[in-house]
Parts: C-alpha cells; sequence; structure tokens
C-alpha cells in the first residue's frame, strides 16, 4: 500500500508541510509506505491546453510530471497539503493540478479506465491566514472545490479535509498541539480505511 503526498507550499518547512510531516508519521506508523514530493521543487511546466492529450491519452510536455503519472496511477491516495493563496493553490501546486487534465481526457474523452475499481483516498491538507474570504465566503471553498475535482479525477474518495484558519506566520501551526495530534490520528485513520476495502 503505498500513498503520494504533496507539499504545495513554496515555504519549505510551513504550516501546511509541518501538518503533512505528522500525517505522514501516522500512515507510516500503521504500515503504509509513503513518497513525499515538494512541488516547489519539481519541474512542473503549466499546461499548456495543446490538446494532444486528448487523441494520444499522455502529456507530451517532458519534465518531473511524467514520474508522477504513473506514481499517481498505481497509488492508493494521495495527501495534497497546501496553503490558501488567494483562495487556492499556490501556482506550483496549481501547474500539477492542471496537468492531471491527462487523467480526466483519458477517461471521459478516450473512456480508458486508469483506476478500475480499486478504493483510493484523497486527503487535504491547508492553513489560511483568515477566517473568512472576502464578501465572507467560506475560506476554504475555493480550494476544496479545486481538491475536490482533481480527486474525483484521480478516482479518489476525498476524506475529511484537515482545515486550519488563523495560521499565518512560519511554523505557527507547530504552537496547536492538538492540530498536530489531529493529523497524525488523521493519517492513521487513512491507513485504516485503506486497509479496510
Ligand atoms: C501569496 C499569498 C497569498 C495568500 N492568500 C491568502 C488568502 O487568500 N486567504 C488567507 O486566509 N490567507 C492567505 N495567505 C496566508 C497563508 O495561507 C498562510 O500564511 C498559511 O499559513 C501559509 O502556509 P505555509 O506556511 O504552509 O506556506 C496568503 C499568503 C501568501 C504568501
Amino acid at each position: 500500500m503505498e500513498i503520494i503526498t504533496f507539499a504545495a507550499s513554496p515555504r519549505k518547512g510551513g504550516n501546511t508541510e509541518i501538518l503533512l510531516d505528522e500525517v505522514i508519521v501516522g500512515l507510516r506508523q500503521a504500515g503504509v509506505k509513503v513518497k513525499k514530493f515538494r512541488t516547489h521543487e519539481l519541474e512542473i511546466s503549466p499546461c499548456k491546453g495543446c490538446g494532444k492529450c486528448d487523441t494520444l491519452g499522455r502529456c507530451v510536455i517532458e519534465d518531473s510530471f511524467q514520474e508522477l503519472y504513473d506514481l499517481l496511477i498505481e497509488c492508493d491516495g494521495m495527501v495534497f497539503s497546501s496553503p490558501l493563496y488567494f483562495m487556492n493553490v499556490p501556482s506550483g501546486g496549481k501547474a500539477l493540478i492542471d496537468r492531471c487534465q491527462v487523467f480526466w481526457t483519458a477517461q471521459e474523452r478516450l473512456k480508458i479506465d486508469l483506476f478500475g475499481s480499486r478504493k483510493r483516498l484523497g486527503l487535504l491538507i491547508s492553513c489560511s491566514g483568515k477566517s473568512f474570504g472576502y464578501g465572507k465566503i467560506p475560506v476554504f471553498r475555493g480550494i476544496e472545490d479545486t481538491l475536490t475535482s482533481v480527486f474525483k479525477t484521480l478516482g479518489m474518495e476525498m476524506m475529511e479535509s484537515l482545515l486550519f484558519t488563523r495560521i499565518d506566520s512560519k511554523g505557527a501551526i507547530a504552537r496547536v498541539p492538538s492540530a498536530l495530534e489531529t493529523a497524525r490520528i488523521t493519517g492513521r485513520k487513512m491507513a485504516e480505511l485503506l486497509q479496510k476495502k
């Protein structure tokens, strides 16, 4: 059993990566293999909208995404940790998400069954500086909508999200022990859900 995890903050060791590392501890305690990537250390070009994946079922851009492509098909789930940037995912993480269009076209246009009936899970982790969005819209609405569609495209069921508001300065989440504990428990819970499948 293997989970692929992404730290999508450009701030190395920031709040969302601290939470991700706790989830990873929980997953590993439960015997799950974990791969971790920092999106800002990968070379992932933006989707060009060239449409080649519509007919080829593969992306033609040669960069780090090609290695992730196979991992994203083979894994049992994904943990995506991301700060809230202008109500959504920062650019490095968004480039990765947009490149997942190749999974959408393969399934929806080319009718290729990439994931079969395997139970796969997706977990979103995020922190925001504020507790509400502009015009008082729910602060995590944008990022939750985005990740819901990513997980759906990857044939993953979205678990509850780990979301913390009013966490802004680097490392502030480390001063909230209950958040770290919740993250570790969530990692173990994700493992249990996958082991039950
Ligand atoms: C470019 C940028 C945009 C941000 N946009 C928002 C936002 O729209 N809403 C919000 O509540 N916080 C926003 N924040 C605050 C971050 O979400 C917050 O500091 C978070 O804890 C950072 O997580 P990290 O340490 O994992 O990078 C923004 C921060 C930056 C640097």
